[in-house]
């Protein structure tokens, strides 16, 4: 039996250091290395908070961030009243998440000048968006696909899918109130997938595409958790972007070989296939499948959950307004005040790419996150009086100072990156909400939730915007 006095690992008794004395060394050491660690974890979170502070100025924000995570979880879990908070704290106030320090912009002028100084700031909340000369040229033939005449060609399929998917709603809306939340993202996927790929993209896919987008969505917040580790929202929405991805890069590479068959232009893939060929096309005309189904893809990212909130808070606007309902004339007096109540961007996050002077009393450190902000030009009394009503008619008057600000009206953002689909869009929705009226009776189940403002990326009524559709008997 070994005993405790004499462990077979002590040190000889004529040792000079005893086992006991060596065990304190150790600790001491042990200690060492622990306060070492300690004061230098210290330092560090004491330089955050200094650098923080330095990068903050005198802008409004908090006086001290939260170490490491910043706001995370005010990112994670957005909400409008917080929003509000930070744009009435000022025109620009000061946040920080993950150490990504963030200058909020919430006038119209602050936002409008971070998205027209591409010199100092570029859009950052994805890679699928160029700067620079390389996104002036390849802007320029885009445009292409939102010609009037193409424009003509996409309006068919908008009006087939549309009054397809509106004979299920016949049946599924006509009993009682229900949420259109999903019913309304599925007719905008299923649009949006015809005008651009047409027949070339397969019912199957489709549906596919529909249900595995969601976690493209889910991944869209201005700071997501930095890893991509199984399991969490960016891990997702990568998986998701391969399976979108490959379904598009298969149109692609159809319509290449039904244009040079000679077909007729049926969609969007086609008419760019058509454009690339023609003689007097200057620009560059290679594009691989795959290449031309990245751009679909952004097409798709940039428009399915802005084009779900404008419809859903188009149907919201309109069923409560059932004196406006009738006079559909005015559609796109309609459709432009449904986005300016409630846009469904209220920001675009930018990345200062050198130090930029926003106002004479603030320089923006290089590398911080900039947001304008849409919500507050929109809501701007001066240019649009009664702010908060729901009043089309201030469209009609080519005087009205509604029609005499265009610089407020930021649905679209604005500068070299504004929305390359906005026509494409507000057609889409007045062709839903046009329809919608002419052959449907509204009801809105009004719950306390409807005026309780979700942000998903984009903005939805809480409750999902509850209607009842009961089919006209003259449509
Ligand atoms: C209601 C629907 C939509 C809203 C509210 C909306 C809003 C916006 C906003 C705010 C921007 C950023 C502008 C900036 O940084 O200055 C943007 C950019 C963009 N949007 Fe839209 N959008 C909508 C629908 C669409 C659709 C249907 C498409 C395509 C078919 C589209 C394609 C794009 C593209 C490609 C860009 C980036 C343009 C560039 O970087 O040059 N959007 N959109």
């Amino acid at each position: 039996m070994t005993s405790i006095k004499n462990p077979p690992f002590a040190a000889p008794s004529t040792s000079f250091l005893s086992f006991s004395t060596l065990l304190s060394a150790v600790d001491v050491l042990q200690l060492k290395w622990f306060y070492t660690a300690a004061a230098f974890l210290l330092a560090l979170l004491a330089l955050e908070q200094m650098v923080y502070r330095i990068k903050k100025g005198h802008l409004p924000g908090d006086a001290w961030t939260i170490p490491i995570i910043g706001k995370f979880s005010d990112s994670r879990r957005p909400t409008m009243e917080n929003y509000r908070k930070g744009w009435d704290s000022g025109p620009l106030s000061a946040a920080s998440v993950f150490n990504i320090f963030i200058v909020m912009a919430s006038s119209n002028d602050y936002a409008r000048k971070i998205m027209n100084s591409p010199l100092h700031a570029e859009p950052c909340l994805v890679q699928i968006f160029l700067n620079g000369k390389t996104h002036v040229d390849f802007r320029k033939g885009l445009t292409n696909l939102f010609t009037r005449s193409a424009l003509g060609i996409y309006v068919a399929i908008q009006d087939k899918t549309t009054r397809t998917h509106f004979a299920q709603w016949a049946k599924d809306f006509s009993q009682s109130p229900r949420s259109i939340m999903w019913t309304a993202r599925h007719l905008n996927m299923d649009t949006s997938l015809r005008v651009f790929c047409g027949n070339h993209i397969p019912q199957e896919a489709t549906v596919e595409i529909g249900e595995t987008y969601w976690h493209i969505t889910k991944a869209l917040q201005l700071v997501n958790f930095p890893f991509a580790f199984p399991g969490t929202n960016v891990y997702n929405a990568i998986q998701s972007r391969k399976i979108v991805m490959k379904w598009l890069t298969l149109a692609a590479q159809g319509s290449k070989i039904e244009m040079a068959r000679g077909g007729e232009p049926t969609c969007m893939l086609d008419t760019w296939v058509q454009v690339l060929a023609d003689p007097t096309y200057k620009g560059r005309r290679e594009f691989s499948a795959h290449e031309m189904a990245l751009v679909v893809f952004s097409f798709l990212f940039a428009s399915q959950d802005a084009m779900s909130s404008g419809v859903i808070y188009g149907f919201q606007h309109l069923v409560d307004h059932p004196a406006v309902l009738e006079k559909m004339p005015y559609l796109r007096a309609v459709v432009k005040e449904s986005l300016r109540m409630q846009p469904p961007v209220i920001m675009v996050p930018y990345k200062a790419v050198r130090a930029f002077p926003i106002s004479d009393e603030y320089t923006v450190p290089a590398g911080s996150m900039l947001i304008p902000s849409f919500y507050n030009s929109l809501h701007d009394s001066a240019v649009y009086p009664e702010p908060d009503s729901f009043i089309p008619e201030r469209w009609l008057d080519s005087a009205s100072a509604a029609n005499a600000n265009p610089k407020n009206w930021m649905v679209w953002g604005s500068g070299p990156h504004m929305c390359i689909g906005r026509e494409y869009a507000m057609l889409s929705m007045a062709i839903v909400l046009g329809l919608a009226a002419t052959m449907f009776d509204w009801e809105h189940e009004v719950t306390p939730e409807s005026d309780k403002i979700d942000i998903f990326s984009t903005c939805f009524p809480r409750d999902g915007c509850r209607i009842k559709f009961t089919p006209r008997k003259v449509a």
